[in-house]
């Protein structure tokens, strides 16, 4: 229903400057919310730009200022903006400092809400749920203010996180988006591949998620886009690295470490499995499954003779290997 979502959007909109208002001109959202974004090096300007925001601990501050300018109740609950639970309602969001999710036309569809205090009772971050007009599988964050450099630049930086974003923007580089904590969707992807056919990924420095996001990877493959990987040093993310570096520094540091996909899997999985010859036949697998994605027959040929290289197996047995899995797929 048209009007519902337009209901949505208005509310959103409404909640997105009164987060903002909040953390700038209150006294709690200043000592709390502000000094926060302040400790994380967020300038007035950058704060302003993203329209980061603070959610006050009163159980439904948020929700009394909506209800009090005419906003109907439905609408706060079906963008989870307040839960109601009989008859009681509150804050989803109290008591976080807020990231306002923008469409492309920058347009507020959610909210990321960060705790202040890491510990181990609440999630770090809480993000809107489903609804009418927020998807989590088809936005991105950041997409609004980073598309025009997208299309200059001809590349888009994709990271994990919201302060990634932010953090890259204030030191300069703005063709910038996150998936947030999300595995990656064809969706979020085209949504990049309107833009450029070039993807740099930008992984945290904490290994963990490597292996497991090195999947969602083969997805921008699939939509014949170009990608590229960069990590960061051992407990660096974009963001602890961007705000420790200059951007002359920063802007090398990417160029120097962003590698190819499919060379810079081939020598992380050949790694592993160095002297497991059971390891090292699945991981030729996996390797031909991601060469198997990419639309262009010459860029396949051309990969798989550097993964014969890198991984040392011949290109006849990695050839066969792309056949039967194209042969399956039809
Ligand atoms: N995320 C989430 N819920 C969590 C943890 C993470 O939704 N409990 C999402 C957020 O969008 C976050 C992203 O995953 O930005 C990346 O996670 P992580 O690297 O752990 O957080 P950072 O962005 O580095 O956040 P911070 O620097 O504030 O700790
Ligand atoms: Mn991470
Ligand atoms: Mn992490
Ligand atoms: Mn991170
Ligand atoms: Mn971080």
């Amino acid at each position: 229903q048209a009007n519902e979502r337009e209901s949505l959007y208005l509310v959103s909109e409404f909640a997105k400057e009164y987060f903002h208002k909040t953390l700038l001109e209150t006294e709690e959202g200043k000592a709390i919310g502000k000094s926060y974004f302040k400790e994380r090096g967020f300038s007035d300007a950058t704060i302003k730009k993203f329209s980061l925001g603070y959610s006050p601990e009163g159980w439904t501050a948020f929700t009394d200022e909506a209800l009090k300018n005419g906003y109907q109740l439905s609408y706060l609950e079906k963008t989870g903006l307040t839960i109601v639970k009989g008859e009681k309602k509150f804050d989803r969001f109290k008591g976080r400092v807020m990231f306002p999710i923008l469409s492309m036309s920058g347009r507020t569809l959610g909210f990321g809400g960060r705790i202040l205090k890491t510990d181990k009772k609440a999630a770090k971050y809480l993000n809107s749920p489903e609804s009418e007009i927020y998807h989590k599988s088809k936005v991105l964050y950041g997409i609004y203010h980073a598309k025009q450099s997208i299309a200059k630049e001809d590349n888009c930086y994709l990271v994990e996180g919201y302060t990634d974003v932010i953090q890259f923007h204030q030191r300069g580089i703005e063709n910038v988006v996150s998936s947030s904590g999300t595995a990656l969707t064809p969706e979020q992807i085209r949504l990049v591949n309107r833009l450029t056919k070039n993807i740099t990924v930008l992984f945290d420095g904490d290994a963990a998620g490597l292996r497991a996001s090195l999947r969602g990877v083969d997805l921008i493959l699939e939509q014949g886009m170009n990608v590229k990987i960069c990590t960061f040093p051992e407990g660096e993310d974009p963001d602890s690295f961007a705000r420790e570096h200059s951007l002359e520094d920063l802007t090398r540091y990417l160029e120097e470490q962003a590698q190819d996909f499919i060379a810079f899997k081939a020598s992380l999985l050949a790694n592993e499995a160095k002297n497991d010859p059971v390891k090292k036949a699945d991981t030729i697998r996996d390797m031909v499954v991601s060469i198997s994605k990419i639309p262009d027959v010459i860029k396949q040929e051309v990969y798989i003779k550097e993964c014969s290289r890198i991984m040392d197996i011949s290109e006849e047995v990695l050839f066969n290997t792309l056949a039967q899995l194209l042969q399956k797929e039809r």
